[in-house]
């Protein structure tokens, strides 16, 4: 009796243990069949930061070739997870926000924006604040901003010589703030204030170091002048938003457009809101354009045969609609615009968009690779390397506009995130529409009146600002061209 119920027991035990089992391995083994991306070799603790710090694009061109498509670097306490390609990147672009959010790595940007706008408020009143944006720049106002534009051009450019030389890269960053403070500020700015209003964005600017993405609120002289000029600029909006609506006034421009707008509860917008979009609106569009109205410059001008091209496009409107510009004689302009999408596909001025990831999720290479990428990781994708990808861009770093024509479209091939300058998905630019119709009224005008020759060497790249952009001066010698 004794025996048969100790091996009663014995075999209780023996199920019991075998169901125990099965129930800890349901657990356990699907964790362990997690397949993480390979991690990037560096030095413990800090090799992956100073690998990062060292160059992004650097560690990508040397990472790419080795570990595919999907990687993680390590950086002190954060892992980084790198996304590189349309195969494995559209769940960077359409992730909803409580899935990848921007707000933790873009928060380094709110003491610049000031307190209570984009990233220092809760994304249901960003989504709103970001409404305000597609509203100012809708095409019904984008036909009042390209008659600025236009406007701005003709006077800057007037005022060059006959004939001469001139560091295009300067020339286009002044004319650039020109036009963005008109249409973005406002009349008042453009008119009266100008000198001042630039000063205190030159100080803001200046107050966005490499040294803000990690420790924004660091107490150095050029974070103390950062937030010196904020509350300047908020004060002079203040008065020109108390002016504006004391006169019942109402202008044509993006500074219009915010004090117009209200929250779905009925709030308008405050001035210092007001102010804030329009602080985000500059640093979002200013550099990014001026940078790539330089590249398409120098592309164009040692490419005869793009110049050519462009300067008979011109040609052919001026025979078409006469010398008349306006928004839908610039949306003609498909060779000039091919030109520029051409230059900004070499030269994205943002070269890493970043996400913070709060769910796990999966993705798979073009390889049928599956990796997992845990919660808690910083997802990141590059469009300065993606956008040369030599499977989906033939002759990645050859200058060819035509890769965008009608029989080839390069950039639709591999489907939406193929080129991605503008970014795209959930946040794409906003701005892309702008940006086009400002660079090409800057290009139509250059064309159809001067001959221009780069008298410097092709320019290089300039890794080291925060927008990446165009290193040391770019010496155009121009001649007024005679018009017959
Ligand atoms: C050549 C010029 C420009 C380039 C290359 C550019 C590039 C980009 C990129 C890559 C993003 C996505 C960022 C991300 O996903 O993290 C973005 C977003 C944005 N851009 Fe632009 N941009 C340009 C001009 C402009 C202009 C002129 C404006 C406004 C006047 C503007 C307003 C915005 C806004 C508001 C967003 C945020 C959209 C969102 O998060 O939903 N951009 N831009």
């Amino acid at each position: 009796m004794e025996v048969d119920s100790k091996l009663l027991n014995v075999g209780a035990l023996l199920i019991a243990t075998l169901v125990a089992a099965k129930i800890i391995a349901a657990f356990l083994i699907p964790r362990s069949r997690k397949r993480l991306p390979p991690v990037v070799k560096a030095f413990p603790v800090v090799g992956g930061l100073l690998r990062f710090l060292k160059g992004p694009i650097v560690m990508l061109r040397q990472e790419y070739p080795k570990l595919g498509s999907v990687f993680t670097l390590n950086l002190v306490n954060k892992n980084i997870t790198f996304l590189i390609g349309p195969e494995v990147s559209a769940h960077f672009f359409k992730a909803s926000e409580t899935d990848l959010s921007q707000q933790e790595v873009y928060q380094f940007n709110v003491p610049t924006f000031g307190p209570g706008v984009v990233f220092d408020v809760d994304y249901s009143v960003r989504q709103e604040q970001f409404r305000f944006f597609t509203e100012s720049l809708r095409v019904n106002k984008l036909k009042g901003y390209v008659d600025h534009m236009i406007f701005e051009a003709e006077e800057f450019f007037s005022k060059w010589g006959d004939s001469g030389e001139v560091d295009l890269k300067l020339e286009l960053e002044h004319l650039i703030i020109l036009t963005a403070s008109r249409c973005l500020l406002g009349e008042e700015v453009r008119n009266k204030l100008f000198d001042d209003v630039s000063a205190l964005f030159h100080d803001l600017d200046n107050g966005m170091l490499p040294i803000s993405v990690i420790f924004p609120y660091l107490p150095i002289p050029a974070h103390r002048r950062r937030d010196q000029a904020r509350k300047k600029l908020a004060e002079i909006f203040a008065t020109i938003i108390t002016s504006r609506k004391q006169s019942g006034k109402s202008e044509n421009d993006m500074l219009q457009c915010f004090i117009d707008s209200k929250y779905k509860n009925g709030r308008p917008t405050s001035e210092s809101e007001v102010t804030g979009l329009l602080i985000a609106a500059l640093f979002a569009g200013q550099h990014t354009s001026s940078i790539t109205s330089t590249w398409t410059g120098a592309y164009l001008l040692c490419n005869q045969k793009h110049m050519a091209a462009v300067v008979e496009e011109q040609k052919d409107l001026v025979k078409k609609h006469g010398d008349k510009v306006d928004h839908d004689i610039l949306s003609e302009m498909n060779v000039l615009y091919r030109c520029i999408k051409e230059a900004l596909r070499l030269h994205p001025p943002l070269i890493m968009l970043l996400r913070s990831s709060h769910s796990d999720f999966t993705v798979t290479t073009k390889e049928g690779e599956d990796y997992d990428i845990p919660k808690g990781h910083i997802v990141a994708t590059s469009p300065a390397f993606a956008n040369r990808l030599p499977h989906i861009f033939k002759d990645p770093d050859t200058y060819d506009p035509d890769r965008f024509g009608p029989e080839r479209e390069e950039d639709k091939a591999a489907g939406a995130f193929s080129y991605i300058s503008f970014g795209g998905g959930r946040h794409g630019c906003l701005g892309e529409p702008f940006a086009y119709l400002q660079i090409k009224a800057i290009w139509s005008h250059l064309l159809r009146n001067f001959e221009l020759e780069l008298v410097s060497p092709f320019p290089e790249i300039d890794w080291n600002a925060m927008v990446v952009g165009v290193k040391g001066k770019v010496m155009v010698r121009y001649k007024r061209k005679v018009l017959q």
